[in-house]
């Protein structure tokens, strides 16, 4: 029975001035998914979903796994009969990337399945197809980097690009996960938040922070990148929106106590902040105490950069 057994992990996208165009894998959380074929000349897949968080995402259709798939199996032209298996390891609706790691681990999978006819480019896009299910549109953010791992830079727009930058391999993060109720449909509502028009001084402000975040990353220099991670468009606005509690608390006391940047991870509510592995237990405390003070529940873990979407059994 052909059969694989792929790992994809979490990811964090924006990364402050990088809206929708930088995302970072993160080994705090992965998904694994299976595809197994059961039959071939008629397409039929059959999915179910277990892991930790596998009650909290959807167990059919509406799941971010079967699109991909769909979508290679109708480019490659096959017709199989699969049995797919997701367990669902990324805490979901946290703007840690969940669906993006279920999209690219299935695109990774199926690929596999069909003996690795796509390039990494073409299983970017099929990988989307999960995120348009799940959000309404696809963000390739998310499912490159946890497609390609480390750090990526996506090209917004029809012919999406992912590129893959070298370098930030030793950068330690802290990532604060607020457990609070969120909006349906999350993404959808922080994006709508997101002002249409900026003042040429915020752009300015912005293109220089991504500037200093890319040249930090390629140096290996998290001081730098840590400066770059400021946002004066997109953050604010989810800020003042009521997005992201706690957020502008959380960030000057954490760069008080020396982390190198703060940002919004992805679309919220968790925040991402860039700091030496020193610090973690001190910073972790003090934030999972503001947090408690406020009578948010949080939980507070390390990440480092993670590899990409692999195959663990093929
Ligand atoms: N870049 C997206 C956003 C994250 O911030 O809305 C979801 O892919």
């Amino acid at each position: 029975m052909r059969r694989a057994l792929v790992r994809a992990y979490m990811s964090s996208a924006n990364l402050g001035p990088g809206f929708d165009i930088l995302a970072v894998a993160l080994d705090a959380f992965y998904d694994e998914v299976e595809v197994r074929v059961v039959g071939e000349g008629l397409s039929k897949i059959s999915l179910s979903v277990g892991g930790k968080y596998g009650s909290q995402v959807p167990a059919g259709e509406d799941n971010a796994v079967l699109a991909p798939i769909e979508k290679a199996l109708a480019i490659a032209g096959e017709k199989l009969q699969l049995e797919v298996t997701l367990n669902k390891g990324v805490p979901p609706g946290r703007g840690l990337g969940s669906s993006g790691a279920s999209s690219a681990a299935a695109a990774r999978a199926v690929n596999e399945i069909l003996g690795g006819v796509f390039r990494d480019s073409e299983l970017v896009y099929i990988a989307g197809e999960g995120e348009r299910k799940v959000s309404g549109e696809p963000h390739y953010d998310n499912v490159s980097a946890s497609l390609l791992g480390g750090f990526v830079l996506v090209s917004p727009g029809e012919s999406v690009r992912a590129s893959k930058i070298p370098g930030g391999e030793g950068f330690s993060f802290l990532l604060a996960i607020p457990e609070i109720q969120v909006p349906p449909k999350k993404t959808g509502h922080a994006r709508s938040v997101v002002p249409r028009q900026v003042s040429l001084a915020d752009y300015i402000a912005n293109s220089s922070s991504l500037a200093k975040l890319i040249l930090g990353i390629v140096t290996n220099n998290p001081k730098l990148a840590g400066e770059g991670m400021i946002d004066r468009i997109v953050e604010p606005a989810r800020e003042r929106a009521g997005l992201i509690p706690l957020y502008s608390e959380v960030k000057n006391n954490a760069l008080k106590a020396g982390a190198y940047g703060v940002v919004v991870s992805g679309a919220g509510p968790s925040i991402l902040i860039l700091a030496d592995r020193e610090i973690h237990g001190e910073l972790g405390n003090m934030l999972t105490e503001i947090y408690a003070k406020r009578g948010y529940k949080a939980t507070i873990v390390s990440a480092t950069p993670a590899p990409g979407a692999r195959v663990i059994i093929g």
